[in-house]
């Protein structure tokens, strides 16, 4: 038999492609891939294996991620996906992370083939759009699992959860005494009823007054969440 000389990567085949597309759904809220496409949340990814960390233009990286020196290879992929925070702590992305090592390697198998174009459409394009959207609530929010507040309360897992209901953030009592969970519904009131609401704080929602947009929010919001595959569409 005709041993492979180990550490020298093999072409990945078909299958471990296609697994690999697939496995980028957990990235399209976020980030696109195709040659010039739009900065979402996250910088586009376009030619991501063996490009300079940090290095996409017009997109305004972390300090943290800044500093980093080198390209993006196999190994430095492999940690930042695994665990972003743990691989470069301070940065901004907020994602928790793909456990499983097999769906890590096909995804960067597949990033490495340097897809220029998604053949299967990322699950939502709602979602892409309420990413770009949800920069603006960035500034006040984290969206990670486990993040810290900000001036607002962090995000993940919002939808589901009781309105005002983080134990280790300080609502005002006007949130309080609102009763129910946060669902799509109650989320499209809130973020349409600016005045009635006096935190003062949310001028970002002034840029929700398209439905469309509501929606993108609302959409993306779903994907904040272990079970997103399940709350998705
Ligand atoms: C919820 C949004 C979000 C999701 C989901 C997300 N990312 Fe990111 N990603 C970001 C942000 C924001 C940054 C910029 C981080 C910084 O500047 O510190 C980033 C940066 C990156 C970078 C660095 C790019 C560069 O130009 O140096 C890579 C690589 C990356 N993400 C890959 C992925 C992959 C692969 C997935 C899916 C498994 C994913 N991301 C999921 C938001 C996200
Ligand atoms: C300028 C700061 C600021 C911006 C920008 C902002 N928020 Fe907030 N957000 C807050 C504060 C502060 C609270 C807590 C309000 C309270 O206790 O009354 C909050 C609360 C929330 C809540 C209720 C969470 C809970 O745990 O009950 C949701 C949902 C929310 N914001 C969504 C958004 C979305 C979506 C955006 C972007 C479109 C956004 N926010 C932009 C400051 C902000």
């Amino acid at each position: 038999m005709l041993g492979v000389p180990s550490g020298l990567p093999l072409a990945a085949d078909a299958e471990t492609l296609k697994k690999g597309e697939a496995a980028f759904r957990h990235c399209t809220g976020c980030h696109t891939i195709e040659r010039d496409g739009d900065h979402l949340l996250g910088p586009n990814l376009y030619g991501v294996f063996g490009r300079e960390i940090a290095s996409a233009k017009g997109y305004s990286y972390s300090d943290q991620l800044s500093a980093m020196a080198g390209a993006w290879d196999q190994n430095r992929l492999n940690r930042y996906i695994a665990r972003p925070k743990l691989a470069v702590p301070g940065n901004n992305m907020p994602f928790p992370g793909i456990t499983s090592p097999h769906l890590r390697a096909d995804l960067i198998a597949w990033l490495k083939s340097n897809p220029a174009k998604m053949t299967v459409p990322p699950r939502q394009d709602d979602a892409a759009n309420g990413a770009r959207l949800a920069a603006a609530c960035a500034a006040c929010h984290s969206f990670g699992k486990g993040e810290k507040n900000q001036i607002g309360p962090n995000l993940w897992g919002v939808i589901g959860r009781p309105v005002a209901g983080l134990a280790t953030y300080d609502y005002s009592e006007r949130l309080m005494r609102r009763s129910g969970t946060w669902t799509r519904a109650s989320l499209e009131v809130f973020l349409t009823e600016k005045k009635e609401f006096d935190q003062g704080s949310h001028m970002a929602f002034r840029q929700l007054a398209r439905t469309d947009d509501r929606r993108g929010i609302i959409a993306w919001l779903t994907t904040l969440s272990d079970n997103s595959e399940k709350m998705g569409q």
